[in-house]
């Protein structure tokens, strides 16, 4: 097991890929922090793990909150005694319109929960990783903060903070044996992909289609990187920006 003993917290654990990592987290032998908003929705991802014999601890927070940040890191260190690995996944969209149209409200939500939310989560994780000697850090990216997406500039934006955030927190940390990557999802089958559909036009079969693969990706398979790199079988990475996205940044076609 990738993660035999570990003590590892997810948050946005209520569903989609922090579900899927939740569940994997614990499939992989380590003590399991699921953290969301949605307290209930944390709560019977943690009782599933449970009653399947593992340990886990459901904590309610919103990652755009310092004091409920640091609680929650508190809390998973009184519960388990160490934190050795985190996966910062939850995130907000900030809706979806042309650039001019973004309303502020909706570009700050974006920048609060996607961007300083992991700022938030690191700062509290960090200390707590170097005092016991090392760890490693996930945090959830996206493909639109690679290559940008059409209608989304206030996710698209933070997504892209996030993996400067994360090359720069590897950096200052690379010599402490504490390791930080990004894992750069494409299209996922989960919740938030459903509302992304609903709210635009044409989006499932334009979103299917830029994948070379032909088809969204599934919760699991992003969680399959995620525990790699959270896992010593990736001791020698940091500061990498792993993409899961059936081959959207290939071309398809002949030119
Ligand atoms: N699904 C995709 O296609 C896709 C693609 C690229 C990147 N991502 C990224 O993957 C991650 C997970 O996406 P998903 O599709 O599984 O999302 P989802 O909407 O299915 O689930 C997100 C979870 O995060 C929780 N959450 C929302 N705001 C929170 C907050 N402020 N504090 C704590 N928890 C909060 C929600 O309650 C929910 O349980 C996100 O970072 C997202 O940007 C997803």
């Amino acid at each position: 097991m990738l993660l035999q003993d570990k003590v590892a917290l997810v948050t946005g654990g209520g569903a989609g890929i922090g579900e899927a990592t939740a569940l994997m987290f614990h499939r992989e032998g380590a003590a399991v922090v699921v953290a969301d908003i949605n307290g209930e929705a944390a709560a019977a991802v943690a009782q599933r793990i449970n009653a399947d014999g593992g340990r886990a601890l459901a904590v309610a927070v919103n990652v755009a909150e310092e004091g409920q940040v640091a609680a929650m890191v508190q809390r998973a260190v009184d519960a388990f005694g160490r934190l050795d690995c985190a996966s910062n996944n939850a995130a907000a969209s900030g809706g979806f319109a042309p650039l001019q149209d973004v309303e502020n409200k909706n570009w700050q939500r974006a920048q609060d929960v996607t961007l300083k939310g992991v700022w938030l989560c690191m700062k509290y994780q960090i200390p707590v990783m170097l005092q016991q000697g090392g760890g490693a850090i996930v945090n959830i990216a996206s493909l639109s903060g690679i290559r940008g997406e059409a209608l989304q500039s206030p996710y698209s934006a933070a997504k892209g903070g996030v993996i400067a955030l994360t090359k720069t927190a590897a950096a200052e940390n690379a010599q402490h044996n504490l390791r930080i990557n990004a894992v750069a999802p494409g299209g996922i089958r989960t919740a938030g992909m459903e509302y992304y559909f609903n709210s635009v036009p044409g989006a499932r079969e334009k979103t299917e289609g830029v994948h070379a693969m032909r088809r969204l990706g599934e919760p699991r398979e992003v969680a399959d990187a995620v525990v790699y790199l959270l896992s010593d079988r990736a001791s020698f990475i940091t500061g990498h920006v792993l993409n899961v996205d059936g081959g959207i940044t290939i071309n398809p076609h002949t030119l």
